[in-house]
This record gives structure tokens, C-alpha cells and sequence, in this order.
């Protein structure tokens, strides 16, 4: 299938995801929704790699993002950012009235584990928590996560490690349990291929221990009560978008046993190294070295073009890419490769990316 659509979200979904959005309606307390879930809930482990807790909402990413802080975050949290959806995670706690405090880094660099563990060592109080973005959709920085995680973890443990990997899970690799995250977040209309609609997050052990203990955190978004849902029915606490589920169910599973994880991981590295090599000459990645996204990338043109005319004239081709977002917005413009585009979709959107760039700048 031939896709033309190279937007980091919300991506192209196969036909076939879309049409199991079109199955009858159940009752989502019914023995045919819980069969979908007892499919999904499983598969969500794989793709976050753990043993721990997986679960999924019926809201954007932005919604668990809150959720993870209204569980987690009793009195105050760290907020390490370098691009506009790190930011996120700033007016998120601040909203709330919590006690913030920002590492900042310059939009377009990664979080630096030294200036981490500096900031965390200079500390007179421990921070309830740390939010860490795993890929930087707007500046198409992947952050080390590993690393950073370790440097909470040896730092404390106290301090949760919350995750945003809206727009790295199923795309790059995560490992849940063996790099000690606490709270992870991602949304379906991303790496997962799905539509948008539903989120999904992985809990840890420590992290439903400190929800349990968290008194006014709303109920919407209480973890406990995903937790008990899951545990007493296989099933969510509130009405779902059941749709959604559908979609969802059939992609983990083509996700889990039909691609394979790693197998997409590969795939997303080859798209994004034929992006890299496919726009060098005329466009430089805005990230640096060794932090290159293998889902999304942010591109600075060269020789005078500027990033809205890329994007026009690809869209005249019958090609759509992204525009810079935030306060990058009219310096850059980004390609999407994530979700079920395949190196030959690349392929083709950058053979008429290399004729936009063959012809003259637009004056
Ligand atoms: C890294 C990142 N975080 C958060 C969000 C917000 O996610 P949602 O729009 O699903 O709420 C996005 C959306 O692009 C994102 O890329």
C-alpha cells in the first residue's frame, strides 16, 4: 500500500486496523469486550516490556501525562526539558500547584545524564519524581533513557522515574522493567498505528504503592482503580471507546506476533537512517549526533529554502509532511516515520523530495 503520509502523529493506519474499528457495538461490561481486553491487556506487557502493570484509557497521551503526576507527585517534581512536549510536563504540574523545578536544555539538544545527576546531588530535598521525554517530537530528539533513569535510580528511591514515550513506544526500543521506569505513557495514534482515541501506560510496583498512598489525586485517572478493574473483570474503570479497543487489539497483536518488536524497532532505525541520508545534502537534522529519532526527524533546510516551502511543494506532489512546532515552528519542518510505513514508502516520498530540492529556492 502506497502511502503518502509522513506526519509524526497521527500516523497512517493500515486498512485493515480501520476496518475492525467498524465491528458492532458491545457493552463494554459484556463478555465480548472483556474477551478484547483479556487480548490487549497481555500484549500492552510485551510492548512495554514488563511483568509489572499495563493498562489503557480511553484519552489522549496528554491525559496519563496528568495522571502520572496526580499519582505520583504528592509534593514536587523535576522537570527536564529540551523541546515543546517536555515542556508539557512543566505546565502540567504547575497547573496543579505542585512544587516544580525545571532542567532545562537548549531545544534541539538531549537531556545530559551529567547535568542530571548535578542538579539531583545539589538537592537538599528529594523530588517525588522526575518526568523524562523519551523522544522529543518537536526537535526529533531521542533522549537516552536508560541512562537518565539510572541516574535517578542512583540517586534514589524515592524519586519515580515518569516517562512520556508518546512518540517512541513500538517505534524505539523501551525497556520498562530492566531500566527502571516508573510511570510510562504513549498514545495510539503514534508508534502503536492506531487511530487516535486511547492512551496506554505501564505502572510500576513502586509507583501503584505511592498512588495508594496519594489522597486527592481525582478519580478519573486513579491507578488503583485501574488496577482493581483489571484484577476483579479484565477490564477499565469507565465507559471506553470501545472502537478504539478494537483497533488497538488487532495491532498488538500484528505488533507482538506478527512483525515482532524488534523487528519494528530495525525498521524504524532503516527509515530514519534513509531520511538522514535522503535529505543531507539539502537539510540539516536539528538534534545531534547519536540522538537521531527513529520516528520522527527535524530538519533545518539549506541553500536559502525555507522549511514551509519543503512542505508546500511536497504537498503539491501529494505528499504530506509537518511543519516545525512551538517556537521552532517557522525554522524547521519534520518528516514522520513511524507507525506501519515501510522503508519503500520512504523511499518514494524522498525521490519526490529530492525533485522539490532540484529546483530552484522559491524567492
Ligand atoms: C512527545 C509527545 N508528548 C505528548 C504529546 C501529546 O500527546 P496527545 O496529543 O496524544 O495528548 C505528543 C503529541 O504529539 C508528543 O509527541
Amino acid at each position: 500500500m502506497d502511502c503518502r503520509y509522513f506526519i509524526p502523529g497521527p500516523v497512517w493506519v493500515r486498512p485493515e486496523i480501520l476496518a475492525e474499528m467498524t465491528r458492532p457495538m458491545v457493552g463494554h461490561r459484556s463478555g465480548e469486550f472483556r474477551q478484547v481486553m483479556a487480548r490487549i491487556f497481555p500484549d500492552l506487557k510485551v510492548l512495554f516490556r514488563t511483568k509489572q502493570n499495563a493498562f489503557v484509557a480511553s484519552c489522549s497521551g496528554t491525559g496519563l501525562l496528568e495522571a502520572a503526576i496526580l499519582n505520583c507527585v504528592p509534593r514536587s517534581v523535576l522537570v527536564t526539558t529540551c523541546g515543546a512536549f517536555s515542556e508539557r510536563w512543566f505546565h502540567i504540574a504547575n497547573r496543579l500547584g505542585l512544587e516544580v523545578d525545571r532542567l532545562d536544555h537548549e531545544w534541539g539538544q538531549a537531556v545530559d545524564p551529567v547535568k542530571l545527576a548535578n542538579h539531583l546531588a545539589g538537592r537538599h530535598h528529594r523530588y517525588d519524581a522526575v518526568t523524562i521525554t523519551h523522544n522529543e517530537t518537536s526537535t526529533g530528539v531521542l533522549n537516552d533513557l536508560e541512562t537518565l533513569a539510572r541516574v535517578v535510580r542512583e540517586h534514589s528511591d524515592e524519586t519515580l522515574v515518569l516517562v512520556d514515550a508518546v512518540s517512541s513506544l513500538a517505534s524505539a526500543p523501551l525497556e520498562f522493567d530492566a531500566w527502571g521506569l516508573d510511570v510510562c505513557v504513549a498514545s495510539s495514534q503514534k508508534g502503536i498505528g492506531v487511530p487516535p482515541g486511547a492512551a496506554v501506560f505501564a505502572v510500576s510496583d513502586r509507583a501503584m504503592a505511592r498512588s495508594e498512598s496519594e489522597k486527592y489525586k481525582g478519580m478519573y485517572f486513579d491507578f488503583i482503580e485501574f488496577r482493581r478493574h483489571f484484577e476483579e473483570s479484565c477490564n477499565v474503570p469507565y465507559t471506553p471507546a470501545v472502537p478504539i479497543y478494537y483497533a488497538l487489539a488487532a495491532q498488538l497483536e500484528h505488533i507482538v506476533r506478527g512483525e515482532g518488536l524488534e523487528a519494528r524497532w530495525a525498521r524504524h532505525r532503516a527509515m530514519r537512517d534513509s531520511v538522514l541520508a535522503g535529505t543531507a545534502e539539502h537539510a540539516d537534522p536539528l538534534g545531534p549526533p547519536g540522538h537521531e529519532s527513529p520516528s520522527v526527524t527535524t530538519l533545518v533546510p539549506k541553500h536559502g529554502r525555507t522549511p514551509r516551502s519543503v512542505v508546500d511543494a511536497m504537498k503539491a506532489r501529494g505528499f504530506t509532511l509537518s511543519g516545525g512546532y512551538g517556537r521552532i515552528k517557522d525554522d524547521t519542518f519534520r518528516i514522520g516515520h513511524m507507525g506501519d510505513l515501510t522503508t519503500a514508502d520512504v523511499e518514494t516520498m524522498l525521490a519526490a523530495l529530492r525533485e522539490v530540492f532540484a529546483e530552484p529556492p522559491a524567492k
